[in-house]
């Protein structure tokens, strides 16, 4: 098991990864939640049920509630947040006592802001059961719901007490998701790492199959994911500028997302994998990313089988409402907007400019050719 620290300047807490790690919630328990006397689970209907029945197992004696909602994007919205706020009041919680997220990055954000509003802030515990979750959404303290202008429009920054990665929960996640999960390990070595770009190319297959279980390679991909998140969050918690840099190919991603409404035409990962290799392509059209990293950037998707073509889900009937979405983003500032580009393989950038200086060309031109 392995333990990595968070700091920033909120809160301090641990995150605790290791394999089959969920039985020993009653450890932490003790150690980070002595005065929480009661404790709501949230989760979805499809997370296989044993994580939660093992999580009630080794809860040592409390008061527990649980919602247990559809599976899905949809619930980050309004009428579940107050579905689990009426719980909260119903149940007299007070500031001690916690909600725990058990499942994906949906579950994670939606009880997150949830913990973060009701009476201004209650304890939060994060057990995060996808690949995506485990590497991104659960460390950070990035909280949100969707509107229907747009993806995580209203959210907190709230960081939890503390995080629980099994990385045993993996073994029940659909190869899908696992694909997912790896775009944003390997998002984190484009902005950040060479080193761990090149360990990737070797070890990617391995966790996109999930296999070499016994050998570790998911649980050091998942460790240093968190510490590189944790390292860019502690110099800038709330988003200043340089977070942003962890929306590298995100931009493009939320539009395709909201475009097709969140459904399982396209999952988020695979919406960032795409967007991430546009957002590459667009840094080496702009002169900042090398030819040859671009090729290397594209070799490896191609060697490990990861899409980043999107003809699929924009096209000339549907572009200016991707357009749209993209101008409505949260790092857009009146008509200027922040992208992330690379200047090479483990360096990134941030650059003020406009869409249509930037994104948009680009896509028009891909739309007009045919080929992407
Ligand atoms: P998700 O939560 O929808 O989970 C994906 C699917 O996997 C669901 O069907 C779920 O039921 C299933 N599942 C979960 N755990 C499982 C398991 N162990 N075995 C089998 N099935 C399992 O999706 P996600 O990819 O985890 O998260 C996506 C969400 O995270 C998006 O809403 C995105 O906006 C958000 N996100 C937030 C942040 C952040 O910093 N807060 C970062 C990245 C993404
Ligand atoms: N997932 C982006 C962030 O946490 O900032």
């Amino acid at each position: 098991m392995k333990t990595l620290i968070v700091k920033t300047k909120t809160k301090n807490y641990p995150i605790f990864i290791g394999k089959n790690i969920l039985k020993q919630f009653g450890n932490y328990q003790n150690k980070y939640l002595k005065n929480s006397n009661k404790l709501l689970i949230i989760s979805t209907k499809k997370i296989p049920k044993k994580y939660f029945n093992t999580l009630i197992k080794n809860i040592k004696k409390k008061n527990i509630y649980r919602c247990i909602f559809p599976d899905g994007e949809k619930i980050k919205e309004n009428s579940y947040l107050i579905k689990i706020t009426d719980i909260l009041s119903k149940n007299n919680f007070n500031r001690n006592d916690c909600i725990i997220a058990l499942g994906g990055g949906v579950v994670g954000d939606l009880s997150g802001y949830a913990a973060s509003i009701y009476k201004r802030g209650i304890k939060f515990v994060q057990v995060p059961t996808t690949l995506l979750s485990q590497v991104d959404s659960a460390v950070g303290g990035k909280t949100a719901i969707n509107n229907r202008f747009g993806k995580n429009i209203i959210g907190t920054f709230y960081q939890p007490n503390f995080v629980l990665i099994d990385t045993d929960t993996l073994n029940t996640l659909p190869e899908r998701e696992m694909s997912a999960g790896f775009a944003e390990i390997l998002k984190y070595s484009l902005i950040l790492d060479k080193r761990f770009f090149n360990w990737l190319k070797i070890n990617g297959i391995m966790i996109l199959k999930n296999r070499n279980r016994d050998n570790n390679i998911i649980s050091i991909a998942i460790f240093k994911s968190c510490m590189l998140k944790s390292k860019i969050v502690k110099k800038d918690e709330f988003e200043n500028n340089y977070r942003a840099i962890l929306n590298f190919g995100h931009t493009f991603a939320h539009a395709i997302e909201t475009a097709t409404n969140y459904s399982r035409k396209i999952i988020h990962g695979e919406a960032v994998l795409i967007g991430m290799m546009l957002a590459s392509r667009l840094s080496n059209h702009l002169g900042y990313l090398k030819n040859s990293d671009l090729k290397e950037i594209k070799n490896m998707y191609e060697k490990l089988k990861l899409n980043f073509k999107y003809k699929k889900f924009v096209s000339l009937k549907n572009m200016n409402k991707i357009f749209k979405i993209m101008i409505n983003d949260k790092k857009s500032f009146g008509k200027k907007t922040k992208i992330i580009l690379l200047k090479k393989i483990g360096k990134s950038l941030i650059k003020e400019t406009t869409l249509k200086k930037s994104f948009i060309p680009l896509i028009e031109k891909d739309i007009k050719n045919g080929n992407y």
